[in-house]
Order: structure tokens, then sequence, then C-alpha cells
């Protein structure tokens, strides 16, 4: 009997003990999955490719992928993920710069970048991405084609592996996470 006692102190000693711990890791988690922005603000970054210019476009702004592809010779390639139209907790701003004589878009998180690369013209914020691997995101890959004069952005591993291996790109390693699409 008092054995029997003694091993039912024991189990519930046991449980607040689990219940105790388990409440302290939730209270851990909470204020990190706080940080991460609802995934409904994200937008895709919509995609295309000009094959005469050989020039990669991405832009989140519908009205502007679709006046690129109506006129301007833009053949719309899906997206290369979701990112976001506003700034956002530990997110930062990726730059759009364009090259009108080579004509070619180019995409930095990097004001160093931005202020220092020669003969493109800033266009503004693309829009916002993280800087490292956070709250579920991929890295969005940069390779770049010296003879087709193009940057060019994906986040699938196999496609920039096919760009470098078949189509003359170099890597240029990762300009930001986005959220996959
Ligand atoms: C989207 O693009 C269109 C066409 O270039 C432009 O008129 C409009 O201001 C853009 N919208 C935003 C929110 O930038
Ligand atoms: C961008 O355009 C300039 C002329 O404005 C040209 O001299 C330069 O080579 C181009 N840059 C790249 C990286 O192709």
């Amino acid at each position: 009997m008092k054995s029997t006692i003694g091993l039912m102190a024991a189990f519930l000693l046991f449980y607040i003990y689990v219940y105790v711990n388990a409440q302290a890791a939730g209270n851990n988690e909470a204020p990190e999955a706080a940080k991460c922005a609802d995934r409904k603000k994200a937008v895709l970054l919509l995609r295309a490719l000009n094959p005469s210019a050989g020039d990669h476009f991405y832009t989140t702004n519908a009205t502007e992928m679709d006046i690129a592809t109506r006129t301007l010779g833009y053949v719309a390639e899906g997206n290369a993920g979701f990112i976001f139209k506003d700034h956002i907790e530990r997110s930062v701003p990726l730059y759009r710069l364009h090259n009108l004589t080579t004509i070619d878009h180019f995409y930095t998180a990097s004001a160093k970048e931005r202020d220092s690369v020669g003969g493109y013209v800033y266009e503004g914020i693309a829009g916002y991405v993280y800087p490292e691997q956070l709250c579920g995101s991929v890295a969005l890959l940069r390779g770049w084609s010296a003879q087709g004069t193009d940057h060019f952005y994906t986040t699938s591993d196999v496609e920039m592996e096919n760009a470098i291996l078949h189509v003359g790109y170099v890597s240029e390693g990762t300009t930001g996470y986005v959220l996959p699409g």
C-alpha cells in the first residue's frame, strides 16, 4: 500500500514535470513564430523572359507584367516565389535596376552593389525578401550570362544547374530568401 502511494506520487510528479516543461517550450516558441509575417501578406514575384533581348524580368505588379507580355516581347514564365510588397519584420529591400543598353533587369538586396554597379538605372524596390533562411523561405538563386547580358533568378536548384551546365550562366550565389511559389 505504502509503495503504491509512493509510486503514484512519483508518477504525478513526473507528469507535472513533463507538463511544466511542455509549457515552457511552448512559451519559447511563441515569440519566435510571431516574428514570421502572415503568408497572406506575400505576393507572387512574377517572372518573364524576353527571348530576343535575352532578358529575365521580375515584378510583383501584375499590370506591369501584363504590359510587358502584351507589348514588349516578354513571355510569361510563372513566378520566382512569393515576396513581400511592404516591409515586414526581418525583411530587406530587393532593389531593381535596369541596363537600357544591354536590356538587362538586375535585382540585388545589397545597397552597396546597387550603388556600385555601373551602367544600370535604379528603378526602385521590387519588394522585400528575407536576408537569411527564415520562416520557411528558400534561396532565390542568381545566375549571370555575360554572353546574353542577363541576370537570371530562380528558387529551383535543378533549373539553375541546367542554366549553368547548358545555357552559359555562371552562379552568382543567393540574392535573398523568398517563400516558395
Ligand atoms: C503597376 O504598374 C502600372 C503600369 O506600369 C503602373 O501604372 C502602376 O502604378 C503600378 N502599380 C504600383 C502599385 O506600382
Ligand atoms: C550597361 O550599359 C552600359 C551603357 O549604359 C554599358 O557600357 C555596360 O557595359 C552595360 N553593363 C553591363 C553589365 O552589361
